[in-house]
């Protein structure tokens, strides 16, 4: 089978191994944008340019207006599903204005909780890490609850006159578990209409097998700048080879990036380097062996860059904590259970090239653009043919402000 030299290919993961992972067929839409890129060495990019105003990225009440209008009415991805794979376990996510406890019941339902206690409002759990247990603790005075949030136990309920705990179970955030990633409304009074995680975006990720993947590895990043100038580094290939030049660059060449709309979501689909559409018919049989030759990134609206690589990927989650100021959590998954010491160190490797070094270049770089915009000389940027999918990010972004 014809491959593209990657930067993983020194270690071909053993067939005993990977017949833990069936084959999938790619989506039918993943395969028709990799059948429409061009061979890497006959690209032609488009020319425009689109200006965006800085004060998208500087204005304190554009940051409030999207609070309100996108953090605080959407689905938010919160984790992948693998963070919390076992049934009877919780987990604590802090973030987008408050604490939130995310369950797997004994079924294997999710649930998400508002971390407050009903007896005087103390957080239930500090667990940063999925931690297995019936109950969860409040350690105030020791009032207990249930995986689904229900009021389990009170120590001497005699002196609580009419109590009823039925009444008293912790607070609930409309959630959906689909295409291997745990959504969340952080208004506990809002609907439970999940329509925005749309069902293009399910039938790529359940293509790609993202419900059955791995943690690997959860890192945290502080960024100092804006949310969106963050996720900006994972809509366009035009920095790769330049900003990158002493890290990932070598491994890549400037491609043509296809970007589709999947409902409320972006899909772009690049060829990894020396990509040719002869290539691509040899690896399009299975979605494992396409993305040894495609690469695919989705941004999951609004907030996070989803980065599918060849046998892992990386769903960055953007938590704004103010205009210049973000929280970034990096999850690591792979295909296939990393028991072994080889599949181990082989992963490592790929973390350390990706959030160990290439990430830190992005956020750099994001901090550095947040704080050039600060000055407010440069009042419009600009975005030209190989930023294809910055434009289409701020376009459904300015859509889905006006509609909000
Ligand atoms: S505040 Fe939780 S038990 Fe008292
Ligand atoms: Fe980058």
């Amino acid at each position: 089978m014809a491959t593209i030299a990657a930067p993983e290919a020194e270690f071909r993961i053993p067939s005993a191994i990977r017949e833990e992972r069936p084959p999938r067929k790619p989506s039918d839409s993943q395969l028709a944008a990799a059948r429409g890129l061009p061979n890497n060495k006959e690209a032609k990019w488009p020319s425009y340019t689109t200006k965006l105003p800085a004060s998208l990225y500087v204005d304190q009440d554009r940051f409030d207006e999207e609070h309100l209008k996108l953090f605080m009415k959407l689905p938010l991805p919160l984790a992948p599903s693998a963070y919390l794979a076992e049934p009877g376990s919780f987990v604590c996510r802090d973030g987008f204005g408050q604490s939130v406890i995310l369950t797997r019941d004994k079924e294997g339902k999710v649930h998400a909780l508002v971390n407050s206690c009903r007896h005087r409002g103390s957080r239930v759990t500090d667990n940063a890490d999925p931690e297995k247990g019936r109950l969860m603790v409040c350690p105030y005075h020791a009032w207990s609850y249930d995986l689904s949030g229900k009021l389990a136990g009170v120590p001497r309920r005699e002196v609580f006159a009419e109590l009823d705990k039925a009444e008293l179970g912790m607070v609930k955030l409309p959630c959906i578990e689909k295409g291997g990633i745990i959504w969340v409304k952080m208004d506990h009074l809002a609907d439970d209409d999940f329509s925005h995680v749309s069902d293009e975006l399910a039938i790529d990720l359940d293509a790609l097998g993202v419900a059955d993947m791995h943690m690997f590895a959860l890192n945290k990043h502080e960024v100092e700048g804006n949310w969106k100038l963050i996720l900006d580094t994972f809509l366009e290939g035009y920095h790769v080879i330049r900003l990158h030049a002493a890290s990932l660059g070598p491994l890549y060449e400037d491609t043509v990036t296809h970007v589709d709309r999947l409902g409320s979501h972006l899909r772009q689909t690049s060829g990894r380097i020396g990509f040719t559409q002869e290539i691509l018919a040899a690896n399009e049989d299975s979605i494992d062996d396409l993305r040894s030759v495609v690469t695919y990134v989705y941004t999951l609206f609004p907030n996070a860059a989803f980065v599918i690589s060849q046998d892992y990927c990386n769903l960055l989650i953007m938590q704004p904590k103010g205009m210049g100021k973000t929280v970034v959590h990096n999850f690591m998954l792979t295909n296939l259970n990393p028991q072994g010491e080889k599949l181990r160190r082989k992963w490592q490797k790929s973390l350390e090239l990706t959030d160990g070094t290439a990430f830190p270049e992005d956020f750099a770089a994001s901090a550095a653009t947040y704080q050039g915009l600060t000055t407010g000389v440069v009042k419009e940027l600009m975005i030209g043919g190989m930023e294809v999918g910055m434009k289409h990010f701020h376009e459904l972004l300015e859509e889905k402000m006006e509609t909000a």
